[in-house]
């Protein structure tokens, strides 16, 4: 490892990166998935990785291709919620990174049933099922609750993605959303039509929070440009300093 050992201000950390969306299996041929195409997440690895860290990149599905091998990256897949919300835990449990930075789009439900086999429709009939869905574990409140107990992470990152509406814009939202997650940093996309999703370019809000206090970064363009800033608010946060 001393050979490939990192330089820059998050050299001998360890980070942790969700990235993709999940896809909730109904049966063997379908899912119900997100819009999300992993790139945000592969830019805050990138990010993290030229800023010195071990990374570990925990990927649901990608709409682009999955980085290439490289010293200091460990890739592991969970398609489902399930399966991220065990490989979150494990690597908690068996790195102690860090830093959690949660930039996938986790499903919030998944269908109470799997079915073995294709679910077909009657020929004869024009009716339609009713899929029954069930709430999928809060990931990054999962790991926010076993830092209270077991110890974590110094930091716990997540990303939100807002459109805003009548009642409340998205800064309003984001900061009800750091709040009531507990997590230290949260990253606040604006989602508009074209803007975000599947594009390289963002525009987001991260808001940080130390004690009482939370402070807001706006952030207007690339997603390796936010992701860039995110390791510096990361690796300059108080939380951060060496024991
Ligand atoms: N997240 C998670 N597990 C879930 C859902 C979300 O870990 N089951 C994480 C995401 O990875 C992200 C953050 O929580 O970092 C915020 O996700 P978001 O969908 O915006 O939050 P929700 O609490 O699911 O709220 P909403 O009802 O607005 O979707
Ligand atoms: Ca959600």
């Amino acid at each position: 490892a001393a050979a490939h050992a990192g330089a820059g201000p998050l050299a001998g950390r360890r980070v942790v990166v969700t990235a993709g969306g999940t896809r909730e299996p109904l049966d063997p041929v379908r899912f119900l998935g997100n819009r999300s195409s992993g790139k945000q997440g592969l830019a805050v690895a990138r990010a993290a990785l030229d800023a010195g860290a071990e990374v570990t990149l925990l990927l649901a599905h990608l709409e682009v291709q999955p980085p290439a091998e490289e010293p200091r990256l460990t890739v592991r897949h969970a398609g489902t919620a399930l399966q991220l919300r065990d490989a979150v835990l494990a690597a908690l449990e068996e790195e102690s990174p860090d830093a959690l930075v949660m930039t996938a789009a986790v499903a919030d439900f998944r269908p109470g049933e799997y079915r073995e086999s294709k679910i077909k429709k009657d020929p004869d009939a024009d009716d339609a099922p009713v899929i029954e869905l069930v709430r999928n574990p809060d990931i990054l409140r999962q790991a926010v609750e076993r830092r209270a107990s077991a110890g974590g992470p110094a930091l716990i990152v997540g990303f939100a993605a807002e459109t805003g509406s009548a009642e409340a814009g998205v800064a309003e939202l984001g900061l009800a959303k750091l709040r009531s997650k507990g997590c230290d940093l949260l990253v606040v996309n604006q989602v508009g039509t074209d803007l975000v999703f599947g594009s390289d370019r963002t525009a987001a809000t991260i808001l940080s929070r130390r004690g009482d206090r939370t402070d807001a970064d706006d952030v207007v363009g690339g997603k390796d440009d936010l992701a860039r800033r995110l390791m510096e608010l990361i690796a300059s946060h108080p939380a951060m300093r060496r024991a």
